[in-house]
């Protein structure tokens, strides 16, 4: 068999050292003026680019020859991402997206009847809907809790839901950072009691992965989901889930595939007698890699993760809030309500702020959409939602835009 060279090398090479913070010169083609709508989806690097183009040509050119480096590469991203999270690399499991990621915990925990479940009212459906589908098939009681009352009334919601655990909860399901108001919940302090009346806690960090610190051993954290879109600046279809490695020997997964198992290409590399269907199941995340994987979304996906960690996320966590610094007085200036916290432990990367009338929420964005400046408008929200390569220059542009706004009377005379 032809040997393979690793390509790849001449891609991390090429790009190695040019992400800068606050620079678009990795996203040449990037047509929108002003790209602050990282919290629905990030535009695609050229970096990331041409690693997808790397997996397509070198599958065009070797067909199963290629294979092996693709393998190569998932290893490094699984290793970006470890890092990323402080977990170990046999934690991390690369699956489709979020909801795959909640799905295979919520088809993989021994659930008793009247396990109860806590969730958040408020929060984005994906992490809520799975467990309610669980809670029907298992008979679990769920016990609700508003998103918005650990921004309101952070002592007091930690309180309530002190109380809460005290009387049992089997996992407790949360966003690290909300979407439509942009609150990072306060996870340490949720971890440490999860831990100590013995609760399971589940993250869903799309909103945060990337932007946002995020170490799962100190926040005692037992599964974490997330897609590659958002924060991680990479394509769609790809994810990961992180499974605590004193959890996943007792998970007892509903459905497995031919990769869950130990040694699973035994009988397709070596000699006749391996084609068995008994093989142990492995007792890690990589149980949850069933199947063939998403080879293109996921080397796109080691690409920006590559850049992600070069520029380190607590660069990128104080530049993004320098941005969002700048703005907010000045839209609270013009009458906007803004729902971003006082204190560091209650920011991410995203300002969401209300209009006067919040029904004019989505006319703001279109507004401002049309002036060059894309952002989002999830739930009554105006959401800004700045990542590494914006520049603090671009503060002013969006104010300009804003300003236009009202001065021609508002959203709706703005097309
Ligand atoms: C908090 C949150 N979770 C999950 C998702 C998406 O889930 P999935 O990756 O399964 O599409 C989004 C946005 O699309 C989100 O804001």
């Amino acid at each position: 068999m032809m040997a393979v060279s690793l390509n790849t090398d001449v891609n991390q090479r090429r790009y190695r050292g040019l992400p800068e913070l606050g620079s678009r010169a990795l996203f040449p083609t990037l047509e929108v003026p002003v790209y602050l709508n990282h919290g629905s989806l990030s535009p695609i690097s050229e970096a990331v680019q041409a690693s997808i183009n790397e997996v397509l040509a070198g599958y065009a050119s070797r067909g199963m020859g290629w294979y092996a480096v693709e393998t190569e590469r998932r290893e490094r991203l699984r290793a970006n991402l470890a890092g990323m999270l402080s977990a170990d690399q046999g934690e991390i499991a690369l699956v489709g997206n979020t909801t795959a990621g909640i799905q295979a915990i919520a088809l993989g925990l021994d659930w008793q009847p009247t396990d109860r479940v806590l969730l958040l009212e408020g929060e984005f459906p994906t992490n809520v809907m799975p467990w309610l589908q669980a809670a029907r098939n298992h008979d679990l009681q769920t016990v609700w809790m508003e998103a918005e009352a650990f921004r309101l009334d952070r002592a007091g919601a930690l309180e309530r839901l002190e109380a809460e655990l005290s009387r049992g909860v089997r996992l407790m399901a949360i966003s690290a950072v909300q979407f439509a108001t942009g609150q990072r919940m306060p996870l340490e302090a949720i971890g440490e009691l999860c831990r100590r009346f013995g609760t399971e806690l589940f993250v869903d960090a799309i909103q945060a992965l990337g932007v946002v610190p995020l170490d799962v051993k100190a926040i005692c954290i037992d599964y974490l989901a997330c897609g590659s879109h958002k924060w991680l600046m990479g394509p769609e279809g790809a994810g990961l889930l992180y499974v605590d490695a004193a959890r996943a020997g007792r998970l007892n997964p509903q459905l497995a595939g031919w990769l869950s198992c130990e040694d699973p290409f035994a009988f397709l590399t070596r000699a006749p007698g391996e084609l068995r269907y008994d093989r142990p199941l492995r007792r890690d995340a990589r149980l949850f890699e069933a199947g063939t994987p998403n080879s293109i979304g996921l080397a796109g996906l080691e690409a920006s993760t590559a850049l992600l960690t070069e520029l380190g996320i607590d660069s990128i966590f104080d530049h993004v809030q320098s941005w969002l610094g700048a703005l907010e007085p000045a839209l609270v200036e013009c009458g906007f309500e803004s729902a971003r916290m006082g204190g560091k432990e209650g920011r991410s990367g995203i300002l969401s702020v209300r209009p006067p009338d919040p029904a004019l929420a989505p006319a703001w964005a279109a507004a401002l959409g049309a002036q060059g400046v894309a952002c989002a408008s999830p739930d009554g929200w105006i959401r800004f939602s700045p990542h590494w390569p914006n520049a603090l220059s671009e503060v002013d542009t969006v104010v300009t835009a804003v300003d236009e706004i009202i001065a021609a009377g508002g959203p709706g005379q703005i097309t």
